[in-house]
């Protein structure tokens, strides 16, 4: 594998680079009247704009060339085929496979992976059914009304962000909720309100062994127990999503009452396997069919449309473009949609987890910046919070822009105003006000000349910020599928362009093996160890403030 930046089109990127320091899109827009035309594409109701960035069709060309050189099309292939590109953890990386439609034998070590999910989907499906038509019923005979999925990270985001986001398709008498935090006061407030005769808690776990999950599926259990009764009742109130069948029947939760999926089902991708079925309760299953159906139609278009007119190809390598060359270090992403409200927590963990490394595939430490720091929260609210820095700050932000085009609520005056505020954005972004202009206004306004030439540069708006703006059509299913399947693409881009395996995440282990010895610590002198300094004087801290020796 050639290093990166000793690839010719990295080179090329470089010295194209130094011709666009001084790129100003506003010039480019007004030079020519074709270039929403040319830098913007269209895939189902998806539309990307990217013609408001920092490119052009030359930029776009040479990043398309850096694409091939890096062997992406190889890479995209192998990871449809099941091969194992997660080689640090020697697995393949499948979640394509778990949203096809139609399923020829897809052999895996001797296994059709294939045959395994329809098996898995169709006993999810069973259990929907029967808990929606109140043939599953909890201990004492009484319909299911809430459902309580306690997971982290990819066991909890996906799911939670994919209910918050399709809550206007919820099934009626049905409630969904998600517990995730070791924080005792998570389960507690959640549970306030529930009545343990009709509450089902799925515990979701790809390994079942994740402390925040068990720490909460013990506690709902004693929760229940508590009620109850009678440990016969656990079969009707728990059900399990993971890969470990022992741990499962260890924790105590009939291998029946369990739904399986793969070590090639990373956490992060894991929302269309078993893991979805907290979705599927909450929208039904032809809904959750239909969101299966949207990301296998984007996995279609990447595996198909050419590099130039594919999408998270485009979004992947503009990614690259600021990171690499314009030394972004942030992405900000703002759906104008607050049913999108999770969706940036979701990203974090799907770009930040794949892609916050630092050694490659050759095993060697890379000399050049891998994943962003994704942020963000859903407009308008950011614009009452952070939008300064976005507009004013020292830093160049690449931005994502989400929003449906078709007004979903009866509330139709708002939503024209919620669009007509996200395009108002990435146009000042793009445009900016210049200090004569506010100049002018202020005489304009009365203010006298020397008073407005203090005040105009705090006013001027730099402009020529980039954005990319994501239009569809309305928050269905088939969309959000689609929508989430571009980023886990997008993802999957920048690792191969990055040359890093997107598909561990080795980075997590350090904090969960240092917490037991510093746990035992807090209450016991004799376990204080060996810390740093400052972990000590927290500890002693935290051991005076309980009266216990230091
Ligand atoms: O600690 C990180 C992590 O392993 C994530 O990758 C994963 O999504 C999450 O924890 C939950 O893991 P599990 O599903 O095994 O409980």
């Amino acid at each position: 594998m050639k290093p990166l930046k000793h690839l010719p089109a990295w080179k090329d990127l470089e010295q194209h680079y130094k011709s666009m320091r001084d790129f100003d899109m506003r010039t480019a827009f007004r030079e020519d009247t074709r270039r929403f035309e040319q830098l913007s594409l269209r895939c189902g109701n998806l539309l990307l704009d990217y013609s408001k960035n920092r490119v052009t069709t030359e930029t776009m060309r040479h990043l398309m060339q850096l694409a091939r050189e890096s062997g992406l099309e190889d890479m995209r292939a192998a990871m449809c085929k099941g091969e194992r590109i997660n080689f640090t953890e020697k697995r393949a990386v499948l979640h394509v496979a778990l949203r096809a439609p139609v399923r020829p034998p897809l052999m895996v070590e001797g296994v059709d992976v294939e045959r395994e999910v329809a098996k898995v989907l169709q006993r999810m499906q069973h259990f929907v059914e029967a808990v929606h038509n109140g043939s599953w019923l909890g201990y004492t005979g009484k319909p299911i009304r809430d459902v309580v999925n306690i997971g982290i990270g990819g066991s909890d985001l996906g799911p939670a962000m994919v209910c918050a986001a399709l809550d206007h398709y919820a099934v009626e008498n049905l409630r969904v909720h998600f517990v995730s935090n070791l924080d005792p006061a998570h389960l507690a407030t959640t549970l306030k309100s529930l009545d343990p005769e009709t509450t089902l808690f799925i515990v979701a776990s790809k390994t079942f062994t994740t402390l925040e999950t068990l720490a909460n599926a013990n506690s709902a259990k004693a929760w229940l127990l508590a009620a109850l009764r009678a440990p016969a009742a656990v079969a009707r109130h728990f059900v399990a999503l993971s890969t470990n069948v022992q741990a499962v029947e260890a924790f105590g939760i009939d291998p029946d009452n369990m739904f399986i999926f793969w070590d090639w089902v990373g956490g992060r991708y894991s929302l269309w396997s078993a893991i979805g079925l907290s979705i599927a309760l909450q929208i039904g299953w032809g809904n959750f069919q239909a969101l299966l159906a949207g990301a296998h139609a984007m996995d279609v278009h990447f595996k198909e449309a050419p590099l130039e007119a594919n999408m998270p190809v485009i979004l992947g390598m503009l990614g690259i473009w600021y990171a690499n060359f314009w030394g972004t270090d942030t992405y900000g992403i703002f759906p104008y949609d607050q049913r999108l409200r999770l969706l940036v927590p979701f990203l974090q963990q799907l770009d930040m987890e794949s892609n916050g490394k630092n050694v490659n595939r050759a095993n060697k430490l890379v000399n050049y910046n891998t994943g962003p720091i994704v942020w963000g929260a859903p407009g308008t609210n950011g614009q009452h919070a952070f939008f300064e820095l976005v507009h004013q700050g020292t830093r160049l932000i690449p931005t994502d822009f989400l929003a449906a085009a078709v007004n979903p609520t009866p509330l139709a005056d708002q939503h024209e105003w919620l669009l007509a505020n996200c395009l108002a954005q990435t146009e000042a972004l793009l445009k900016g006000k210049s200090r004569a202009v506010i100049e002018a206004e202020l005489i304009t306004q009365g203010m006298t000349r020397e008073a407005a030439k203090a005040l105009a540069p705090h006013k001027v708006f730099p402009g020529n910020r980039p954005s990319n703006t994501l239009l569809y059509q309305k928050l269905d299913p088939h969309t959000l599928g689609m929508l989430i399947a571009l980023y886990e693409h997008k993802v999957f881009v920048q690792g191969v362009i990055w040359q890093i395996n997107s598909f561990d995440q080795w980075g997590v282990e350090l904090g969960k093996q240092l917490a037991p010895p510093i746990r035992a610590a807090l209450s016991s002198v004799r376990a204080i160890g060996e810390h740093d300094g400052s972990t000590l004087g927290l500890i002693a801290d935290i051991r005076r403030r309980r009266g216990l020796s230091t």
